[in-house]
């Protein structure tokens, strides 16, 4: 395949199209339940430990790499391994992303169709005078209706899927564009309404006085994969959007801003939700539901609280179906490298994705207590081994790929931070991001 000639429109473009990619599920769903799961603020320590360490550099990597190629990922690694006298072998690196986001696309379909069903039945007024007992009991009815979330599951999909068919993410990112900004000003009114709440000060203990002795291994792996997985890093899906990448300008400049666009709202999201779970008596620990269960909570305490809840998830919508494009593009690129039509490749991963996500759906009734590896059912698999085990390893080799094998006047030329950057960022990739992913990898593997 030829050279693609496609570029963003514009350097504010290329980094709304990123960010785009980064903000989703990852900072207001799973960053929460899962920083209440690991015990607060020592988790949130290490996960920004991670994101300037590990995720932002590896981040200038996969880009850089799809830049200098201009290429599918599997494409664009192969032509780099060619010109730097590489194994051929480089290409799998990008079919192994391709069936990481594939997998994570599978439960992020099924999550984002809660949001779909939120935002109707917030819209339908269903949430009004309920209690809080009520509204966990709500959510949790909700999960054991298979055929609701199927509905919403392939709702989601048709939805991502054809704007990934019709390759028009170009319009898809305008009107994130405009959406983005509506979702800061919406988290900051909830978090100035946090601040009224007597949960807030336990909240902001909570979040950002670590107590160090609750860090084990698994807490540091945790946190690493979601590193990851917030700034989409580790598994081609933004080196296929680096391809587009625009000519002179700087990536480590672009990826820094997304990163702290990624950061903040992640921030926000934590500090309005464990506001409303102290102020509660919510578990902080109680699991994937946790904003389902408080947000309806806390905007059911404002005035207009119904419209301020059906909003904020059709902005989250918003959000997760920029993620989910993203998701769905390394495949479908790899696809259409071997010859299939967009449409076709398109259809194709659809369908497969529709059917393993079944089987998140249903684990949360029928196939709760289907156990597969280390006691988890399949829901609980695919949001784990996924995001804290690929997405570590893509990245490694992600890292391994620019830092030690391209040439290095083709990554100089596709970071374009002139000489001195490029010697500060290849520095951190090779002795700071590559031994600390392989030590954390292999301390949690013991
Ligand atoms: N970052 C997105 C989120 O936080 C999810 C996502 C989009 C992703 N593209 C990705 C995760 C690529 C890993 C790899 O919701």
């Amino acid at each position: 395949m030829h050279e693609t000639l496609e570029r963003w429109g514009s350097q504010r473009a290329f980094i709304l199209a990123v960010t785009g990619a980064a903000v989703g599920l990852g900072n207001i769903w799973r960053f929460p339940y899962i920083t209440g799961e690991n015990g607060g603020a020592a988790f949130l320590l290490l996960y920004v430990a991670f994101v300037a360490l590990l995720g932002l550099p590896v981040m200038m990597a996969e880009i850089m790499i799809g830049r200098a190629g201009r290429r599918s990922p599997m494409q664009s690694l192969l032509q780099l391994a060619n010109q730097a006298g590489a194994t051929p072998h480089w290409r799998w690196l990008g079919w192994f992303g391709g069936v990481t986001v594939f997998l994570i696309l599978s439960f992020y379909s099924v999550v984002s169709g809660w949001s779909i069903e939120y935002l109707v039945e917030s819209v339908n007024g269903d949430f009004v005078g309920s209690t809080p007992a009520e509204i966990g009991a709500g959510f949790d009815a909700f999960l054991a209706d298979p055929l609701r979330m199927t509905f919403n599951h392939t709702l989601f999909l048709l939805l991502t899927m054809s704007v990934v068919a019709a390759g028009v993410a170009n319009g898809l990112e305008k009107l994130n564009n405009l959406m983005m900004p509506l979702l800061y000003l919406l988290l900051l009114v909830l978090v100035g309404y946090a601040a009224t709440t007597d949960g807030f000060g336990t909240a902001l203990a909570w979040l950002f006085r670590p107590d160090l002795s609750a860090v084990t291994p698994l807490v540091v792996m945790h946190a690493m994969g979601h590193a990851f997985f917030t700034l989409a890093v580790g598994a081609c899906a933004l080196m296929a959007y680096g391809a587009y990448m625009p000519d002179h300008q700087s990536l480590p400049r672009a990826a820094v801003a997304v990163a702290a666009l990624d950061v903040t709202v992640a921030l926000l999201a934590g500090i309005a939700i464990f506001s409303v779970v102290f102020s509660q008596g919510i578990d902080p620990g109680e699991g994937p539901g946790l904003m389902f269960v408080t947000l309806p909570i806390a905007f059911a305490e404002l005035p207009w609280g119904q419209l301020w809840l059906g909003l904020f998830f059709l902005l989250l919508l918003m959000a997760t179906w920029t993620s989910s494009i993203n998701l769905a593009e390394p495949m479908v690129a790899g696809l259409q490298g071997v010859g299939l039509k967009r449409g076709q490749a398109a259809a194709l991963v659809g369908v497969a994705v529709w059917l393993v996500g079944l089987l998140s759906v249903f684990s949360f009734s029928s196939l709760a207590e289907v156990h597969w590896i280390a006691g988890m059912n399949f829901f609980e698999l695919v949001t784990t081994v996924p995001t804290e085990l690929f997405l570590p390893v893509g990245g490694l080799l992600i890292a391994i790929f620019a830092a030690w094998v391209m040439p290095r006047d083709i990554a100089l030329r596709a970071l374009d931070a002139g000489p001195a950057g490029y010697r500060v960022w290849r520095t951190v990739v090779r002795y700071v991001s590559i031994p600390l992913t392989l030590v954390v990898l292999f301390s949690t593997l013991i």
